[in-house]
């Protein structure tokens, strides 16, 4: 939870004592924050979800992936990203990050079968992928691109708002990301038809709640609603949402400034004006270096984090792919073609830059004299460990 108070305190009171907490009536909190968020993001449609998960899975549905497709997933994200590609039918192929711990654009082209149907970027702690590369592959191979930007509420791409840059995109409301509602998520598309689906995934009783449409084919789903308290949290947070990713990028960039003067180099960003990352990233030569600074200096290696690496994904390692086997999108004959290869090798340069890489997180709501604390504390870890 980065910044929530008072005010939406007061909206939530608000819509309780309404006594219309369900989301479908003129003008309720759900319309208005999709009808603002779409214009935000400058896409035509929005829908909220209860999650980012769902928003993922929405989005794939939505695009009608499914059975017989291979999706290439970055080998550091959080399962959600592959996950959300099984929920569909489809199988997750794993591929490299690179040096920014996003999508590689080259080993992307190379991951590339027979049976790619799409690419999920994931905008990886509040960084955007190299999206002019990813979306020269994908042209170049017709592949759809969903993009995970789950954590990347209130960045951007060369002045294109992450999220918007593919066939779909997939934001998270949780506790912890830039927006939040508790837990959410969104699905932001162009294109009607795909929002069709999405509505019709995330709630099985949509055209009941909303009249039977005719260019709507109803397709038994789950409940994967928001509710009107959820609505009214993210139309107060809509509001902070510039000036809290504005005050995360001052403050990297003094963190930044001071970090370079003491000898360490940061994690390359592809387009460093249009991140929304809540923390700094270094990159040392060995995994050694990369410990012990992360030990001095209060920081976490990136490949430590105990969930957000392909290494850990259990479910998927063991390649359960449902809670019945014969749902299970690694049995069904369809898939039977895709690459279902998941062993510890499979990536093994992400796991090198991952075991390098080393994250410190920042506070939008720090005042100057605890930033300068911070510098002063990175500054002594830099000595220590590159000297
Ligand atoms: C990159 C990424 N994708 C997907 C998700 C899933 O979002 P949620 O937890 O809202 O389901 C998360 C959540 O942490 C995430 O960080």
């Amino acid at each position: 939870m980065l910044e929530v108070g008072q005010k939406e305190i007061d909206a939530v009171a608000k819509v309780i004592r309404s006594g219309q907490m369900f989301r479908y009536h003129a003008g309720g909190q759900c319309e208005r924050f999709e009808q603002r968020y779409a214009e935000m993001l400058g896409v035509r449609h929005v829908c909220m979800t209860s999650s980012g998960t769902t928003a993922l899975t929405a989005a794939m549905v939505g695009l009608e992936i499914g059975p017989g497709d291979e999706v290439i997933v970055p080998s550091h994200t959080y399962m959600a990203t592959a996950v959300a590609v099984l929920a569909a039918g489809a199988i997750p192929v794993l591929c490299d990050i690179d040096e920014s711990i996003t999508l590689d654009p080259a080993a992307l082209a190379k991951a590339i079968g027979p049976r790619t149907r799409a690419v999920v970027p994931v905008h990886m702690w509040g960084v955007g992928c190299d999206m002019r590369a990813i979306r020269r592959v994908a042209k170049k191979h017709n592949l759809l691109i969903v993009e995970d930007a789950c954590q990347a509420v209130g960045g951007d791409y060369r002045g294109k708002p992450l999220g918007t840059l593919g066939d779909a995109g997939a934001f998270s409301f949780n506790y912890f990301k830039n927006m939040t509602c508790g837990e959410g998520g969104a699905v932001a598309t162009n294109s009607k038809a795909v929002m069709n689906r999405v509505r019709t995934m995330i709630d099985c009783c949509n055209a009941y709640w909303t009249g039977r449409k005719a260019d709507v084919q109803p397709f038994v789903s789950n409940g994967s609603r928001a509710s009107e308290i959820e609505g009214a949290l993210l139309n107060v947070q809509l509001d902070r949402i510039g000036g809290l990713v504005s005050r995360l990028r001052k403050q990297k960039q003094r963190i930044a400034a001071a970090s370079v003067k003491a000898g360490l180099t940061l994690t390359p960003v592809h387009n460093p004006e249009g991140e929304c990352a809540t923390q700094i990233s270094y990159l040392f030569e060995t995994p050694a270096q990369a410990d012990r600074f992360a030990e001095l200096a209060g920081g976490t290696v990136t490949g430590k984090t105990g969930r957000h690496t392909y290494t850990e994904w259990d479910a998927i390692l063991a390649r359960r792919g449902s809670h019945h086997p014969a749902l299970d999108p690694f049995r069904l004959p369809a898939n039977q073609k895709c690459r279902m290869e998941y062993g510890r090798d499979v990536c093994k340069a992400s796991l090198d830059i991952l075991a390098r890489t080393v994250m410190i997180g920042l506070n939008p709501r720090a005042k100057a004299a605890d930033v300068t604390a911070k510098i002063r504390r990175i500054a002594g870890a830099a000595q220590a460990v590159l000297r």
